[in-house]
């Protein structure tokens, strides 16, 4: 099973779509997570899992942690907010840190592909997703990058509001129209067919390695 976790706080952002779009591609069982609207804290070091590798924190972790020890493959993909990953995803990845005591290593050998959106040169987005990957000994097979979706377009301020996105990109509008919208993850050509080529590969690696293939 792929699972693919989306770390977005949009139930409808381009993440979710760029999950959606690269477990499509597996043609594996797979099993798509969104972290919206989860309470998810992040590690708080207290060592609790010592022992057993279970987290202590009685939060919506824990479902997702479960999800990941199920999964053959793992799909990452979280947005860039101010050069680096989205807090809900890395409080996410920090919470890995149970699955990593005493040379168990719960998620060693699970392939793993990261996926940014947005973030310019220097974003740590798919940087962090990778390292955390590798300190849980998973292979790292893929990545993903594809433009993000500016909140501005959408906060109902972003035509006249000399801040924003909109304005530094457009000039100052009466009116947002459907011409002025960033593309959506299917109208990024590049991005669409990355995703597609990467879910495929990792589907016959998966395959491959159940001697399917
Ligand atoms: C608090 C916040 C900070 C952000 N900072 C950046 C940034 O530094 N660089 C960037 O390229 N995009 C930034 N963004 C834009 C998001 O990466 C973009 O909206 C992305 O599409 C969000 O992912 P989603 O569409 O899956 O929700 C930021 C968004 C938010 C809400």
């Amino acid at each position: 099973m792929v699972l693919g976790i989306s770390a977005s706080g949009r139930a409808e952002g381009i993440t979710v779509e760029a999950v959606r779009a690269t477990l499509d591609a597996t043609g594996e069982e797979t099993n798509f997570v969104s972290l919206t609207g989860l309470r998810i804290n992040g590690c708080t070091g207290c060592l609790g899992c010592a022992g057993d590798n279970v987290c202590k924190q009685a939060d919506d972790w824990n479902q997702i942690g479960r999800a990941m020890l199920e999964a053959d493959a793992i799909v990452f993909g979280a947005p860039d907010y101010y050069g680096t990953i989205n807090g809900l995803g890395h409080a996410c990845l920090e919470r890995t840190f149970s699955f990593r005591h005493r040379e168990r290593f719960l998620l060693a050998g699970k392939l793993g592909v990261s996926i940014q959106i947005d973030g310019r040169a220097g974003s740590t987005v798919r940087s962090f997703i990778e390292m955390l990957m590798g300190s849980n000994k998973m292979a790292v097979v893929g990545n993903l990058a594809a433009s993000g979706f500016s909140q501005c377009y959408t906060c109902g301020y972003g035509g006249h509001c000399a801040i924003g996105n909109v304005v530094a990109r457009h000039g100052f509008l009466e009116k947002i129209e459907e011409s002025h919208l960033p593309p959506h993850f299917c109208a990024q050509e590049e991005a669409r067919d990355k995703a597609r080529m990467t879910g495929r590969i990792l589907g016959s690696m998966l395959r491959a390695r159940r001697g399917l293939e």
